[in-house]
């Protein structure tokens, strides 16, 4: 699903992200990236999401080339993933259910589908409740539970979320990543970066990658279980 072979990332100023990176994803995996602040996780889920692009290298996701970023192949890819973002980029004067909704508006699917998918989508996060909520009036961990919301509404082949754990106590964590991995199922991936090593060190069924200073180390191979 994710095929890497000797990407490189450098930014226009000269920073080089990423080196070297070899790296293989399988359906059905759930993948931990974990690394310190600044080694370059971020930047590989940008690669993954089409919103940078290899300067060397070949990068395969979901089926597409998209090592030169030709705009078709990023647009079919984008289709398929379902990105929740550290910051959640959540629309101020909306509801949950609107924004989840709103995430949906690229795809290829029927209205009806949109407010049945985003209403079971909100349900299955514990906001059943709060759909008609606008979420500048949401706690942060109810807006974190729309976003996870609207990124598995779209019903991705392969969810990607930055620091979902990031300013969560131990509990509030452990919580989050449970609900994450509800959705790991045969035919989807799931990439999750973050820095709380203790909390997934026991996860022997979860493929798990190091990064420092923009190359990457295998430290365990993921098995659907
Ligand atoms: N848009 C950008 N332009 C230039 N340099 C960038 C850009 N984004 C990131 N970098 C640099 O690339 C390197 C990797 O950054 P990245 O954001 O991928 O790290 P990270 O592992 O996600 O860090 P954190 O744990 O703090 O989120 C850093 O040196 C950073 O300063
Ligand atoms: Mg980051």
């Amino acid at each position: 699903m994710i095929e890497a072979k000797g990407v490189f990332l450098e930014y226009p100023e000269g920073t080089m992200a990423l080196k070297s990176i070899e790296l293989s994803i399988e359906t059905g995996e759930l993948l931990y990236i974990t690394g310190p602040s600044g080694s370059g996780k971020t930047s590989l889920l940008k690669l993954f999401m089409g919103s940078e692009f290899p300067t060397a290298g070949s990068l395969k996701v979901l089926g597409q080339d998209i090592s030169r970023g030709q705009a078709s192949k990023i647009r079919n890819l984008r289709r398929m993933i379902g990105p929740v973002f550290q910051d959640f980029r959540l629309i101020k004067g909306r509801t949950a259910l609107e924004n989840v909704m709103l995430g949906m508006r690229f795809l290829d699917v029927s209205p009806g589908h949109i407010k049945k998918n985003a209403r079971n989508s909100l349900e299955k996060v514990g906001l059943e409740q709060k759909m008609l909520s606008l979420v500048e009036h949401m706690s942060w961990g109810e807006c974190q539970r729309v976003a996870i919301a609207r990124a598995v509404a779209r019903e991705p082949a392969l969810i990607i979320a930055d620091e979902p754990t990031g300013n969560l106590d131990k509990d509030n964590a452990l919580n989050i990543l449970e609900l994450l991995k509800s959705f790991r199922d045969a035919n989807r991936a799931i990439i999750i970066t973050t820095h709380a090593t203790h909390l997934i060190e026991d996860e022997m069924d979860a493929g798990l990658i190091r990064m420092d200073n923009g190359t990457m180390s295998r430290e365990r191979v993921g098995v659907f279980g």
